[in-house]
């Protein structure tokens, strides 16, 4: 496959990137600008070759089945990309940054025409498309007419065999132009393929899942079965597995649905999927002053549901962190948006800083980066993932996303 570095006289080329700006924003106000800042080394060094940069990505979600076109227009112009456009450009002082505010047609296509070597045209949310997420050809032969050159540098969004990941790199190779990886993603998939196949030295692997939902996590949980020597388990997701283990869990969230999996799923782990012994539980999941919360091992009262691990399972979770070689951790363990809630999240944090240096540690995207940033641990992981879906996938798929795959 080749990389940035491979792409040589690129003065006056169109080069499509497709970057993963899908950002936490509310009324266009950016929460998190960490996706924006982590693109800006492919951008930079495709700038220094004096290339024109169209940059593409998708913003939220548009739900095409909605019948009422006036609620799709609602969901449109809550997920503008205007705003990500001044984002970037207060990234990159002294370069001219414009925003195109349509994704196809004549308008487009002068935008893409008037810029000028060393200037980036930002083009609005790829998800304005019906198109975009069915991966239509059209739309994306239309696409890839704009550019000379495809570069993929949305690791997030390379789970994703859409129109702006799949199809465009597909038609422009078809018309015999070149397709390579971005900086981000180069990192991205060299970090997370020794989670996928750990060496000998990696030995003991072991893996950090929490979140809400087992359903979610199905597909990961067994590929992680046949390549981890431990799974701590946390978040939501544990209740599902105490209640098949015929523990009472209160009304803590339970999808019974998988009930099932989750007893032959631990029956078969043999002892090495680990379940909280204790947990911090509420009668109330709101932030009412007179709720109650307390810490209870083993059964759950009725009344009360789950929302943090305790503090004996994160000892437990410490001392199997302790001795690991090779970490990947994905969801967090309690609902550590509320204070009373984030130990279990924290402790997993604290056990990753005390390996810092002895262990190659992993956090695979979504949540659980959120946390990690926002305790102020980035730095003690060798890797934060940029992509949730997307890290989980390529576990799932032994290294396969069919954003990378396009390019091979
Ligand atoms: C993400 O945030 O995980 C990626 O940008 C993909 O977004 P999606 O789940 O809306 O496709």
């Amino acid at each position: 496959m080749l990389t940035v570095d491979n792409l040589k006289d690129l003065k006056g080329k169109k080069v499509y990137v497709r970057v993963d700006f899908n950002v936490p924003q509310k009324n266009g106000v950016i929460r998190d600008n960490n996706r924006i800042v982590a693109a800006l080394p492919t951008i930079k060094k495709l700038l220094e070759g004096d290339s024109r940069l169209i940059l593409m990505s998708h913003l939220g979600k548009i739900k095409w089945k909605e019948p009422d076109p006036a609620k799709i227009e609602e969901m449109k112009k809550a997920n503008d990309m205007a705003p990500v456009a001044k984002a970037l450009a207060e990234l990159l002082p002294g370069v001219n940054v414009h925003f195109c505010p349509v994704t196809h047609g004549e308008e487009l296509k002068k935008a893409v025409e008037e810029l000028k070597d060393g200037e980036i045209l930002l083009v609005q949310n790829t998800r304005y498309e019906k198109g975009e997420e069915k991966n239509n050809e059209e739309l994306a032969k239309e696409w890839a007419s704009l550019a000379d050159v495809y570069v993929m540098d949305a690791f997030g969004s390379a789970h994703r065999a859409h129109a702006s990941t799949v199809g465009v790199p597909t038609a422009m190779k078809a018309e015999g132009k070149p397709v390579a990886l971005g900086y981000l993603m180069l990192k991205e998939v060299e970090n997370l393929s020794r989670c996928v196949e750990p060496s000998e030295k990696d030995r003991p692997y072991v893996a950090v899942l929490g979140g809400f939902k087992v359903s979610d996590k199905i597909k990961v949980i067994d590929s992680l079965l046949k390549k981890c020597d431990k799974i701590l388990i946390g978040g939501a997701m544990a209740y599902t597995f105490k209640k098949a283990l015929g523990e009472n869990v209160g009304s803590s969230p339970v999808e019974d649905d998988q009930l099932d999996y989750a007893k032959k799923c631990y029956e078969e782990a043999k002892g090495r999927l680990l379940l909280p012994i204790d947990s911090v539980v509420t009668n109330h999941f709101d932030e009412t002053p007179d709720r109650d919360i307390k810490t209870v091992t083993g059964d759950i009262p009725d009344g009360y549901e789950g929302c943090d691990i305790g503090p004996k399972t994160a000892e437990m979770y410490k001392n199997e962190l302790k001795k690991a070689h090779l970490v990947f951790w994905n969801g967090p363990m309690g609902v550590f948006e509320q204070k009373d809630f984030q130990a279990g999240t924290i402790a997993i944090c604290e056990a990753i800083r005390a390996i810092k240096g002895e262990a190659f540690t992993v956090c695979g995207g979504g949540d659980s980066a959120s946390a990690v940033k926002q305790f102020g641990y980035k730095d003690d992981f060798s890797h934060v993932s940029t992509g949730g879906g997307a890290s989980l996938e390529m576990i799932e798929n032994d290294g396969h996303l069919p954003g990378v795959d396009v390019l091979r």
